[in-house]
């Protein structure tokens, strides 16, 4: 008898970098640790995973099969790109870099070379194009202050075409907890209880999308 076939997982996780000469660029604190444990939590869930992992080492990361890196938003697209046709659900934790260079410097700039003027220009959106079948189910992330929280993760959820998307506060990036919400396009909300480990999150997290991506899938999985 053959083993039913198993959903298949795409998660994004940690920070983008985008240069600004040969040594420097512009990156964020994001340690990808979230991210890593959904990764976890689905892999247990019974699901094959790849991981597309910025430059970022959170614990556990090596025990994973699959892992592939990238290091602009570039690169990330790319890598989306190549991999998202032949996965079912895309977990997309990455905190992608808002602004780059409009012109890297080559080589290394110099302090003696006076003051630098920086142009930036916005990084482009790279969920909200991404192409998808109408077979696959997106997860979106929104990083927010709390006193905006829900209203701006909406926004961003029907910006990028998600399916759902996990509201955080700002303060969930240094920590080891997390308080954050998850909201779906029918207008529902739903909270843990309280603030959880990001372990517990994740197993949370699974629990709740899973029985969508499922359905999503046609229940073949
Ligand atoms: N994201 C993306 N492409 C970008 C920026 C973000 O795909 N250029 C994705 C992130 O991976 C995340 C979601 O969009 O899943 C929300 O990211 P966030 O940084 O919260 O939002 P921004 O689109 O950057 O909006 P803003 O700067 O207004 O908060």
């Amino acid at each position: 008898m053959s083993t039913p076939p198993r959903i298949r997982a795409l998660v994004t996780l940690g920070p983008t970098y985008e240069a600004l000469d040969a040594i420097r660029f512009i990156g964020n604190r994001s340690s990808g640790r979230m991210g890593l444990q959904i990764a976890k939590a689905l892999q247990q869930a019974g699901c094959e995973v790849r991981v597309l992992a910025g430059v970022c080492q959170p614990d556990g990361l090596d025990s994973l099969p699959h892992v592939e890196r990238f290091r602009t938003a570039e690169q990330l697209r790319d890598l989306l790109t190549a991999h998202w046709p032949a996965h079912d659900v895309l977990v997309m934790a990455a905190a992608v870099a808002d602004w780059r260079a409009k012109a890297p410097e080559q080589g290394k700039y110099r302090r003696g070379s006076g003051e630098w003027m920086l142009a930036l220009e916005p990084v482009p959106e790279i969920l909200g194009s991404l192409q998808s079948r109408r077979d696959q189910f997106i997860i979106g992330f929104a990083l927010e202050p709390q006193e905006e929280l829900l209203d701006s993760a909406r926004r961003k959820l029907q910006r990028k075409r998600a399916d759902c998307i996990v509201a955080n506060p700002l303060e969930t990036m240094d920590s080891s907890s997390i308080c954050g919400s998850l909201l779906w396009t029918d207008g529902r909300v739903q909270q843990p209880a309280g603030a959880q480990s990001k372990v517990d999150f994740a197993h949370w997290l699974t629990a709740q999308v899973l029985p969508a991506v499922r359905t999503r899938c046609g229940d073949t999985k």
